[in-house]
């Protein structure tokens, strides 16, 4: 566990490994560094890796990022404390919208994407906003059940459920909130950099439709749907998706 400081605020990450190349790894709505937990010990041997709590998310300082091109400059002025001046940019839900955008944003600072149970939109059922508001529990569980494949285990959507239930009332709405806004659906084929695109095949957030539409529509994108899991892919089936990652770091360009 690490601090650093930017913009005045002390910005929590979690980091393995020490070579290049450097991969960050960005959360989804209501959740930290933790989701990663398997990827940071499972890239180690490949890239430095490096996986931030977003402001206002785990143990980081300040409000949550309202839009998503806000967090994408966070995370760009976060590399910039740390002396990381390129990077693999990979996220998951809502933080694969926040990779897409930094992508999007500075293109040259990008040598690979990794686009985790994600879309290149992301309306959010407007239910779940009413009740987010409305009842943050029951919003809250709302979420829970459509987060996690009807394979995974009662102890993972336990801890899944108490990270989440665990943020402040706000912090989940103003995640999905700035995901329903994100829309890059006509940008997001000018990327020109490797991509990879993976999300379980019982992803009810955020469908294998979108994975799709990257494969589609992003040049030379790599899709892969992985069986018997729901949106928290990278937790679920945690060795798949990791050795898909690792598949993409290893065939990445050397400099
Ligand atoms: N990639 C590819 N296609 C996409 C897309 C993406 N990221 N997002 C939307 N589309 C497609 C839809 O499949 C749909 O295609 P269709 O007309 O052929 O069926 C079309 O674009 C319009 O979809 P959308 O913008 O989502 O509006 P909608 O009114 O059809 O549906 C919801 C709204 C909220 C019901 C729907 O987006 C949904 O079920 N979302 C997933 C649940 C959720 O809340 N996820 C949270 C994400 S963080």
């Amino acid at each position: 566990m690490a601090t650093v400081r930017v913009d005045g605020l002390d910005i929590h990450f979690e980091t393995t490994g020490s070579q290049s190349p450097a991969v960050c790894l960005v959360h989804g709505t209501g959740g930290s560094a933790g989701v990663w937990t398997r990827q940071l010990d499972g890239l180690a041997d490949l890239a430095r890796v490096i996986a931030l709590d977003l402001p206002g998310h785990g143990r980081s300082e300040g409000a949550v990022p309202s839009r998503i091109e806000d967090a994408a400059l966070v995370v760009a002025r976060f590399l910039d404390a740390l002396g990381v001046p390129k990077v693999v940019i990979g996220g998951h839900s809502m933080g694969g919208a926040v990779a897409q955008q930094f992508a999007l944003d500075y293109p040259e600072r990008v040598d690979g994407l990794m686009l985790i149970g994600t879309g290149a939109r992301l309306r959010v059922l407007p239910r779940l906003l009413d009740l987010l508001a409305s009842d943050y529990p029951e919003g809250i569980r709302l979420l829970m059940d459509l987060a996690v494949g009807p394979g995974a285990p009662a102890r993972l959507k336990d801890s899944l459920h108490r990270l989440t239930a665990a943020n402040p009332p706000g912090v989940v709405l103003a995640d999905l909130r700035a995901c329903d806004a994100f829309d890059v659906l006509d940008r997001i084929g000018t990327v020109r950099t490797p991509t990879l695109a993976l999300c379980g095949e019982e992803d009810q957030l955020t469908p294998p439709k979108y994975t799709r539409f990257f494969g589609e529509h992003v040049a030379g994108a790599a899709t892969v749907i992985v069986s018997a899991s729901g949106h928290y892919v990278q937790m679920e089936r945690p060795e798949e998706t990791t050795a898909a990652l690792r598949r993409f770091v290893q065939a990445l360009p050397r400099d």
